[in-house]
């Protein structure tokens, strides 16, 4: 059981600086630590090198449409290098307009994945839906086959081509969705779970319900993308688009839980954690050690304790 952490310090998907401290301050929390508690051999792959064109001039009100693409690109590479090595993947943004790379580097090495996106935002818009212009609140677009033709070429995008179906997709927190992005959910029959379905259902029957839809016809690997606005503003205060009345701790850490239990996680992202955001310093570390706790529990540290060999106990 080996793991691969690789850093991905960008933040030009959307307007605001500070995301590409990100994987910096996930570190500082202690995660490689964490993870090698767990009975992983960890790999710790650094962080990526992005190098940005210097003229990036908006596209169709797109902001940084080649610097978006580019490191995506240069992304998706290494992350199915590391999948394609055999170990489980854990992508450290950075915005998610990453996921792009991520989702994509996973697809090349497992096809037939699902993907279970955790955020307040659906971030499915595409470039004429978007109401900034930001391609952190587009990535999913990108990804769909159902979408490709309402999807104009955008530059720095050739090397993509869309790889998921709208049913392999199930979302979790929602409860900032655009117009443009509801439109599209209910045309394309997403299955989502909004923060009111949690509500209603409990977070337990909503993580049954996405396993059976994923797992309806077979098992598959899972990619879990995780945004970490999904938590609560007071659980997560550093990070550029906050939304009340979010997860709770124990809500996020059930749902990491039960993905862990599937036994199907073969690659996940932590992004939007941004420090430069945070009220103070309290507030960042609060939340890069949420994130710590949310990929430890993806990987399997449980609530319970777990079995140590026995000279290993006092
Ligand atoms: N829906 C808004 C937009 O398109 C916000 C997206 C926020 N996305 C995120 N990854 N935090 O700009
Ligand atoms: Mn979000
Ligand atoms: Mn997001
Ligand atoms: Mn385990």
């Amino acid at each position: 059981q080996s793991v691969a952490v690789l850093g991905a310090p960008f933040s030009r998907g959307q307007k605001r600086r500070g995301l590409e401290h990100g994987p910096k301050v996930i570190r500082e929390a202690g995660l490689i630590e964490r993870l090698s508690g767990l009975d992983y051999s960890v790999h710790d792959f650094g962080d990526l090198n992005f190098h940005h064109p210097e003229k990036d001039e908006p596209y169709m009100e797109v902001n940084s449409p080649r610097t978006v693409g580019a490191a995506n690109k240069a992304l998706s590479g290494a992350v199915s290098r590391a999948i394609g090595a055999g170990h489980t993947l854990v992508m450290l943004g950075g915005d998610h307009s990453l996921a792009i790379g991520s989702v994509s580097g996973h697809a090349q090495q497992c096809p037939d994945l699902c993907l279970i996106w955790v955020d307040a935002h659906a971030d499915i818009n595409t470039p004429m839906t978007s109401p900034s212009g930001n391609l952190h609140g587009q990535p999913v677009a990108f990804m769909l086959k159902e979408l490709q033709d309402k999807m104009p070429a955008l530059p720095g995008f050739s090397w993509l081509k869309p790889f998921l179906s709208a049913r392999d997709l199930v979302y979790i927190g929602l409860r900032d969705v655009d117009p443009g992005e509801y439109h599209l959910l209910k045309n394309l029959g997403v299955q989502y779970f909004t923060m009111r379905d949690i509500d209603r259902l409990g977070i337990q029957r909503v993580m049954e319900a996405t396993f059976d839809h994923l797992m309806a016809r077979k098992q598959r690997p899972i990619h879990l993308s995780f945004d970490i606005d999904a938590f609560d503003p007071s659980l997560a205060p550093a990070t550029g688009t906050p939304v009340n009345g979010g997860l709770t701790y124990r809500e996020g850490i059930y749902l990491t839980e039960e993905i862990h239990n599937t036994g199907l996680l073969s690659a996940m992202d932590l992004v939007e954690v941004n420090p430069v955001l945070g009220a103070n310093p309290e507030a960042v570390d609060a939340t890069a050690s949420l994130a710590v706790d949310v990929i430890a529990s993806s990987l399997g540290q449980t609530r319970e304790g777990a079995h140590v060999s026995i000279d290993e106990i006092p």
